[in-house]
């Protein structure tokens, strides 16, 4: 029986662009939305730019727009990147809508009439500078659970714990650097704590994985607290009904924004009622892909927000972890922190969708992209084995048989096992454990390119007596391809459209696995998915590289700290004599083939000499710099990059580009300066 299935990737925010972070949640959605339409299912597939809070309106300012025009340009940007990697939503909307702002107010009320709201005076860490409470990411501290220094005001990194921002230990104001000061509110809280018991049975039903349930109810056991669900004006969000400068906290109406992209699309579309989905005790299904940092606002906050303004509860969480390159977080100074941009501008996105498929457990487990493998898997794997099959079998056809398929097959048994797999396979597409059915489907492929291997078409030929078999073969490979293609389908839609095109047959669907395709005439083949270049992931981690003037330059503003860093931010006393600072002699310059920026520096560090790779090219000439000193962080870990390993980093100074300077002793700043 046909099933009906919502299902949600997590929302955006509109004050950042798509990474391929991002892409990894929203890749694996719709991997099986589209597994799932190809089993006849009713699928609607929603998403939104999650829009309001501080950080929006902290962008807009800097950006000199309004918030408005910000999040109505973010949410272009962000759907372009989605497009690019051929995730198809039935709508992207935006938490920042007449849609959203009905939900929010209507649950609002809902609980209000359920006496699960009530205000409370708070005090709150306000920075006098900047005359705004802070909001939770934009101070940062010590943990108060295991004292991990650098973390935001809402939840830790570390050990996960949540936690107001008024808790934090040495607290700093992102904004501003300075130390907040403590200021009194009225705030609005949603009474958590009744939803214990509720929540105790909810996280160990099947919509939870075991693993997300266990962190849970450790949480659960610490017990519930209120949830504070306002925040002080100025604010970029929904006013809260009744007052005139509190407002919903971005984190109540973010997973309403589910629902009111979904309405849009009910209400533009006419095709499905949104209560066919909301209303408590129904029989659809509703599915969040989320990741592991914000289980508490998915598996806590809303079904109990849910449950309180009478909705139904989600049908299950898909939980999966973060993303590492090359085994560490993505980072903007390594260079590996990729814009879904960036990519798409030098690869082709069915190369990452096959490889987050092959790499994605269904678990929670933070998965690694390699760059070596990448490459390896996608051309030995996808184009050698399972492309190659059709490349490899179709111009026998067409040369020899006028296009024509045989009628029949030449080896039912291995056609049997390849339909037999099918089962298999959609288990492991349902439980979002494509790894194991990319697996599989590999293996299906060895078995068709041995079977290849075995008859030798291209021997066959030569022998007129074996004409027939050559046909026969053929047609088998290609039917074993076809199968390949359907169950790959999900992961590979584009070459999956290329492949019915060559077949010229209808959009392939689950069900088509049964028969196989004969006596039937085929188009001229064209290539579907060519080898990955490694030039084309070196032109993409180039472009996802710091640029001059963020790897090495110390920009005013940062030096000023009037510019909220990357991440986390200030470093205390402590961390800065960690770091080592020597002078050295630049004893040799070069250029770096293939690198616009960079140069290779020879360093003499005073016991022994050291090579590092430096973003200075556009502003200094090679041979200016031989002899001349820089101050160079001398304790750094050895980078490996591209073109070598780099043992340190050269300190400079300037605006960037062509402008940055050396503090040498021709500049007069450093002579004799060895900083430990
Ligand atoms: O973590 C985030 O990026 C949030 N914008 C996710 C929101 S998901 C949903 F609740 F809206
Ligand atoms: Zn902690």
């Amino acid at each position: 029986m046909a099933r009906r299935i919502l299902v949600t990737s997590a929302l955006p925010n509109a004050n950042g662009p798509i990474h391929l972070g991002h892409m990894l949640e929203h890749i694996q959605t719709d991997i099986w939305v589209r597994f799932q339409r190809m089993r006849g299912h009713e699928v609607y597939y929603v998403c939104a730019d999650d829009t309001h809070g501080t950080a929006t309106m902290l962008r807009a300012e800097q950006e000199g727009i309004s918030e408005e025009q910000l999040v109505t340009q973010m949410r272009i940007d962000h759907l372009q990147d989605f497009n690019g990697f051929l995730v198809n939503y039935d709508n992207y909307h935006s938490t920042h809508s007449e849609e959203n702002k009905f939900f929010a107010e209507l649950i609002y009320q809902r609980l209000q009439e359920r006496d699960l709201i009530f205000t409370e005076e708070v005090e709150q860490l306000y920075d006098p500078d900047k005359k705004l409470f802070l909001a939770d990411r934009f101070v940062i501290g010590e943990c108060p659970r295991c004292a991990q220094p650098d973390q935001y005001g809402d939840n830790c990194e570390n050990c996960s714990a949540t936690y107001n921002a008024v808790e934090l230990k040495n607290p700093k104001s992102v904004y501003s650097g300075t130390t907040p000061i403590l200021k009194k509110s009225e705030h609005y809280f949603f009474d958590l704590a009744q939803y214990t018991d509720f929540l105790k049975e909810w996280v160990r039903t099947e919509a939870v994985q075991p693993e997300i349930a266990n962190k849970l109810s450790e949480w659960l056991e610490d017990g519930l607290r209120a949830w504070d669900i306002s925040r002080d004006a100025p604010y970029f969000g929904f006013a809260i009904p009744g007052t005139t400068d509190k407002y919903f906290y971005v984190w109540l109406d973010a997973p309403i924004g589910y629902m009111g992209s979904f309405k849009h699309y009910c209400d533009n579309t006419n095709h499905v009622t949104f209560d066919d989905f909301w209303a408590p005790d129904n029989h659809t299904e509703v599915h969040h892909f989320i990741g592991k940092d914000i289980i508490n606002f998915h598996a806590l906050f809303w079904p109990a927000v849910l449950d309180g303004a009478d909705f139904r509860q989600p049908t299950r969480l898909h939980v999966h972890g973060f993303i590492t390159v090359n085994g560490t977080k993505m980072s903007k100074s390594r260079g590996t922190f990729i814009l879904a941009k960036d990519y798409l501008s030098h690869l082709d996105p069915e190369y990452l969708r096959y490889y987050y498929a092959a790499k994605s457990r269904g678990s929670a487990d933070d998965i690694d992209i390699n760059m070596e493998d990448f490459v390896q898997r996608v051309n030995s794997d996808l184009v050698g084995k399972v492309v190659n099959i059709a490349s490899r079998c179709a111009g026998f056809i067409t040369k020899h048989f006028d296009g024509k398929l045989a009628a029949a097959l030449d080896n039912e048994k291995l056609w049997n096992s390849f339909v037999t797999a099918s089962s298999s396979i959609a288990d492991y597409y349902e439980a979002d454990d494509t790894s194991k059915a990319v697996r599989e489907i590999s293996a299906l492929a060895d078995a068709a390119n041995q079977y290849i291997a075995q008859h030798e078409p291209w021997n066959l030929i030569k022998d007129p007596d074996q004409k027939d078999k050559v046909q026969l073969v053929c047609t088998q490979a290609i039917n074993l391809f076809r199968l390949l293609v359907i169950y790959l389908k999900p992961i590979l839609p584009a070459m999956a459209v290329k492949a019915e095109t060559f077949l010229q047959v209808d959009p392939l669907n689950w069900e088509n696995h049964k028969a196989p395709l004969l006596g039937h005439k085929l188009a001229k083949f064209k290539p579907m998915l060519t080898r990955i270049e490694m030039k084309q992931v070196d032109k993409m981690l180039a472009a996802s590289a710091p640029s001059a003037a963020s790897d090495t330059v110390l920009s005013t503003a940062q030096a000023q700290g009037t510019q909220p860093a990357e991440q986390g931010q200030y470093i205390n006393i402590d961390d800065f004599t960690k770091v080592q600072l020597k002078v050295a002699k630049i004893i040799a310059a070069e250029p770096v083939e293939g690198a616009d920026k960079l140069l290779q520096l020879t360093l003499d560090v005073g016991d022994h000499q050291r090579q590092v790779f430096s973003g200075i090219k556009q502003a200094y000439d090679a041979d200016q710099l031989v002899g001349r000193l820089t101050v160079v962080v001398a304790n750094l870990a050895p980078r490996k990059m591209r073109f070598g390993v780099s043992e340190g980093m050269v300190l400079a100074a300037g605006p960037g580009g062509e402008d940055i300077f050396l503090l040498s002793a021709d500049d007069g700043a450093v002579a004799g300066m060895d900083v430990k």
